[in-house]
């Protein structure tokens, strides 16, 4: 079978890999679809901390099952299937506590160990998700807009809440629909106009602000001179993480969604005075993507202009890079396997 592993830094090579072994309680999936994210960039670049090479990228999966033992599940050989791709030990303190999004060992699939960048893969059947309801396309996006879904739902975020979500990539589009999801006043801000007016048409944001343009004094009027009571910050810009206590309203919520490598400081007394609550967000666990898988069931998320770019697999290697240029507008990648 063929596969796409990353050799070295900037170094696809398409190879001929030996295919999966049949293991009991492992389903082998026929991988279709495979979307690029921010990740798989970074470990291209060679600038993804504790990244080792080579190494098969690709977490953002749905496909086939081609073979799979009997299971309590009942998945049957057929199914269409998004993969769970964070695989977690069931033994820590995390998952001890329901939290196999953060757990100790954490292996994702494509990051710490090989993912789903050729035909066929191995995955425990509890990583599984039925998506035999949805599109190829769909189940494949069923992973990063489950990080938005599990930060809303981290947030506790209520209807009529006002929530700014700072960051409108892949990532903070996610939240954003999520959010509206749940009857909340949702104010994107990012600092292109082109990903704002994107906001508005595909999340149907209510407001959007740009960070250039005075974002204190826009968003006192966007709420009535309280600020939002629930912040996310999906940029990955430490000046933007520092930046955001300032817009949470007194007992409000700062959730990062987003992340960066170095040290983030912030002033105590305006965490204080606020009783500020903040809140990191990792990954995702089951219940989200079965949330998601519902979402995205009911046609409430147009998955359709999510995915802005799309190529074969052999075709992959020659796009990436422009794939990673921001003139390029791309949202989602999309790489299809026949
Ligand atoms: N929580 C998780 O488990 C998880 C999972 C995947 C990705 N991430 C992280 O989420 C973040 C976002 O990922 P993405 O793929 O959407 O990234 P992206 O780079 O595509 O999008 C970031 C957006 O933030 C905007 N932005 C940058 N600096 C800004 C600033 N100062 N003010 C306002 N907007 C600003 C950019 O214009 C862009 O639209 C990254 O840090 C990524 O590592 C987290
Ligand atoms: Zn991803
Ligand atoms: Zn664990």
């Amino acid at each position: 079978m063929r596969g796409m592993i990353c050799r070295e830094v900037e170094q696809f090579e398409l190879i001929e890999l030996e295919e999966p072994a049949f293991v009991p309680g492992e389903a082998i999936v026929r991988i279709k679809r495979i979307g690029i994210c921010g990740t798989d960039m970074h470990a291209y670049k060679g600038n993804q901390p504790f990244f080792s090479y080579p190494r098969i990228l690709g977490h953002e999966l749905s496909g086939v099952i081609e073979r799979i033992g009997d299971n309590e599940e009942g998945f049957r050989q057929g199914d269409r299937v998004s993969v769970l791709p964070y695989l977690h030990c069931g033994a820590c303190v995390a998952c001890r506590n329901g939290k196999t999004n953060c757990c100790t060992q954490m292996r994702v699939l494509g990051v710490h160990i090989d993912g789903g960048m050729r035909e066929l893969i191995s995955v425990p059947v509890t990583h599984l998700i039925n998506a035999n309801g949805l599109s190829l396309d769909e189940a494949a996006v069923i992973e990063p807009l489950s990080i938005g879904a599990h930060a809303v739902r981290r947030s506790e975020l209520r209807p009529g809440e006002n929530a700014l979500v700072i960051g409108a990539g892949p990532i903070g589009l996610g939240v954003m629909a999520f959010a509206k999801q749940r009857g909340a006043q949702v104010i994107a801000m990012d600092i292109h106009d082109e990903r704002l007016a994107f906001c508005q048409q595909w999340a149907k944001v209510d407001h959007t602000v740009h960070t250039r343009k005075d974002p204190d004094l826009q968003l006192l009027r966007l709420t009535e001179g309280e600020y939002p009571t629930v912040v996310f910050d999906a940029t990955g810009n430490a000046a933007s993480m520092t930046d955001a206590f300032r817009y949470v309203a007194h007992g409000g919520k700062l959730v990062y969604v987003g992340l960066v490598k170095g040290e983030i400081a912030f002033d105590d007394p305006e965490f204080h005075k606020r009783e500020m609550t903040l809140m990191g967000s990792r990954n995702a666990t089951k219940e989200d993507f079965l949330h998601v898988l519902e979402v995205v069931g009911s046609g409430a998320i147009d998955v359709g202009s999510y995915i802005t770019h799309r190529s074969s697999f052999e075709e992959m290697i020659d796009r990436f890079d422009d794939w990673l240029d921001p003139r390029s507008n791309v949202i989602k990648a999309m790489v299809e396997l026949s």
